[in-house]
């Protein structure tokens, strides 16, 4: 079953390269945060091409819940704790930028752009959301305290942040990437510092974005210690009530609410790919408890690449390569946080300075707890002499028994039941698997 954007926009089609190209900047990667660097960049004059695999927006893109805000669970508590004020209040300020973009784009765009009032909300107690509506208001967004929400349980709490967006992601996208230099089935395959490789020909580039989910060129950057992949689960319920907002559950489990047209979005079940979590099966029963009445209309499921401090990382791909740059790690936040990229990117790109490019850096300090998390994880995996193996770095697959694909607990690559690849990183199929049951 494809998401309910897939089944409700027609996309354009773009032809694949057919001859060696030159261009000033190359793009990488087709999702929205791809688009959104060819878009700003050639509304600010420069010769941009992108390239994609497949075709454009039909990754994790395809598969959010859209919404489009500066209120990002508890993220302002933590920054002022971790980094201060300042990183709180420049964190605010890309958000804030992002939505205006959105607002002042989606004026002509009919893409279902509706402002509503994003919510998170606890159901165990007061004081996390306490906190992060003290750092909210040092940060400079003005929420509200709420303990009577539409949602089918009682809460302790929400923050209520007004004003802010959701949208349909892929009629957005069809329009902004009418007029870009798109070639689509086009596979970047190596970087040579002057030029990208694919399979249909040499791009040379003076600056090229990497905007691939998970950066595509290993060499560089230590990705694969800086990231991990979390998937949740989205169900379109037909029958259930009209929530009028976007809520989200202060625990990194719960829940999240918000509708589109006649459906109500149900998110949840989220795990880090390749462990056991809830997923569909435990946000099922959710729904069949909750709405009892409403039938499953659309189900879908996306994969989102985690840092190690809960920033997204963008800019400069490492310090030891000044004209490659990257966007990723956008957590749960893609849609905000890809305009912000854009943003910033096309900035870097022009040689000007951004207020928030250093915020955001790739370089910044990988010593988090996360990275022995991750390290933890990677030497287990490694560890363990099952079959088959994840042809990335060669961690253990496990079976997911609930979507029936091979999944890497190490960095996310994901397969299916006869070993094709669904997800990178990994760039390629498996050589054998061994025969699995559905359940
Ligand atoms: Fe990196 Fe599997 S995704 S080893």
């Amino acid at each position: 079953m494809d998401s309910l954007w897939l089944t409700t926009a027609k996309l354009p089609s773009f032809p694949a390269l057919s001859s060696d190209l030159k261009t000033d900047v190359l793009v990488i990667g087709g999702g929205l945060c791809g688009l959104l660097c060819a878009h700003a960049l050639t509304e600010a004059g420069v010769s941009c091409a992108l390239i994609e695999a497949d075709r454009i927006m039909r990754g994790v893109s395809a598969r959010t819940t859209a919404k489009i805000t500066s209120q990002h669970r508890l993220i302002y508590d933590r920054l002022i704790r971790s980094r201060g004020v300042e990183a709180a209040q420049l964190y605010r300020e890309a958000n804030e930028a992002a939505l205006g973009r959105y607002r002042r784009l989606c004026g002509e765009i009919d893409c279902g752009f509706e402002e509503k009032d994003a919510y998170i909300f606890d159901r165990t107690g007061t004081a996390a959301l306490e906190r992060e509506w003290t750092a909210m208001a040092r940060a400079g967004l003005h929420a509200t305290f709420d303990d009577a929400l539409p949602l089918p349980f009682p809460v302790a709490g929400a923050l209520r942040l007004p004003h802010q967006a959701q949208f349909h992601p892929l009629r957005f996208a069809a329009a902004i990437s009418e007029g870009l230099n798109i070639f689509e089935q086009t596979a970047a395959l190596a970087w040579d510092g002057r030029a990208v490789v694919t399979n249909r020909g040499r791009i040379a580039a003076d600056k090229v974005i990497v905007a691939t989910h998970f950066p595509l060129f290993n060499k560089h950057g230590a990705y694969f210690l800086k990231l991990y992949q979390h998937r949740s689960y989205v169900l379109a319920l037909r029958g259930a009530p009209d929530v009028d907002g976007m809520y989200l559950d202060a625990q990194e489990t719960g829940l999240s609410f918000r509708n589109s047209g006649e459906f109500l979005l149900l998110g949840g079940g989220s795990h880090r790919t390749g462990k056991s979590g809830g997923g569909y099966d435990a946000l099922r029963a959710d729904a069949k408890a909750y709405y009892p009445d409403a039938e499953i209309a659309f189900r879908w499921a996306t994969q989102d690449c985690m840092t190690l401090d809960g920033l997204p990382y963008i800019g400069q791909y490492a310090r030891s390569t000044p004209d490659l740059y990257v966007a990723t790690g956008f957590g749960k936040w893609g849609m905000t946080l890809s305009m912000a990229a854009a943003t910033i990117l096309r900035d870097l790109v022009l040689g000007r300075s951004n207020p928030c490019a250093l915020l955001f850096s790739p370089s910044r300090s990988m010593m988090k707890p996360q990275l022995l998390v991750n390290g933890f994880e990677a030497a287990v995996s490694l560890l363990t002499p099952t079959r088959p193996r994840c042809p990335h770095m060669g961690c253990a697959l496990k079976w997911n028994l609930q979507e029936h694909t091979w999944d890497c607990a190490c960095h996310g690559s994901r397969f299916t039941r006869e070993g094709k690849l669904i997800s990178g990183p990994a760039a390629g199929d498996l050589p054998s698997v061994p025969p699995q049951k559905s359940k």
